[in-house]
């Protein structure tokens, strides 16, 4: 079952991308990734949580010999409301000198990517790329772009394919977008950011 329109959490979502476009996308975005590291073995640092899905399909339809590793930005609360700040629980691998491509689901204001960059660059790796799969209008302002996007979309809310609404949707196959923006669109309802990054404060 492959429905048009979802409810989650009493909002309801409109199917913006089919898997089978998602597919198109990642596929793309694995041939860029093929070309650009043949000889290289990176570490692949997925952003936790959202990215897991997209970081599945990409890395098995890249088939680039990697390292995996993980790393868990935290920006939207479990409601409608930020937490307020972006949480950063720092990799387990030492990323010296590494080759490290970061691969993220979705930019909006590039607050979580700056300050992930800001995190990554202190550990000194070799070279550093960003892939997300979406982007929003408002990152096109963000310095350093992602080296890769997957397609950059309207300003919309969107769940699905590894992409929550305060925790709901993660594991649907297709991306739905929010309908109804003026009852409350959660992407608009984000206040200040304040950064929490555990490596810093234990230096
Ligand atoms: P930014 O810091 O505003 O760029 O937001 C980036 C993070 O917020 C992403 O990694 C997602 O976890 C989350 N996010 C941003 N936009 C959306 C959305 O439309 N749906 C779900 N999560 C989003």
């Amino acid at each position: 079952m492959h429905p048009e329109q979802i409810e989650l959490n009493g909002h309801r979502f409109r199917r913006f991308l089919t898997r089978q476009q998602i597919a198109a996308i990642v596929e793309r975005l694995a041939q860029q990734l093929r070309a650009d590291y043949a000889g290289i073995t990176p570490v692949c640092l997925i952003v936790l949580k959202g990215a897991f899905v997209f970081a599945a399909d990409l890395l098995r339809a890249a088939g680039i010999p990697c390292r995996v590793e993980t790393v868990r930005a935290r920006s939207y609360g479990t409601a409608m409301h930020s937490s307020g700040r972006v949480e950063i629980q720092p990799p387990e691998l030492p990323l010296a000198g590494a080759d490290v491509l970061l691969i993220e689901d979705i930019v909006d204001s590039g607050l979580t990517l700056r300050e992930l960059l800001g995190f990554l660059r202190r550990q000194q790796p070799a070279s550093l790329r960003i892939v997300a799969l979406l982007a929003k209008p408002s990152a096109r302002e963000l310095q350093p772009q992602p080296d890769y996007i997957g397609l950059e979309i309207p300003p919309l809310f969107v769940v699905g394919y590894g992409m929550d609404y305060a925790e709901h949707g993660r594991y649907l196959p297709d991306i739905y977008a929010l309908e109804e923006p003026e009852q409350g669109n959660p992407a608009r309802e984000r206040t200040s950011f304040a950064v929490v990054d555990p490596s810093r404060t234990a230096e």
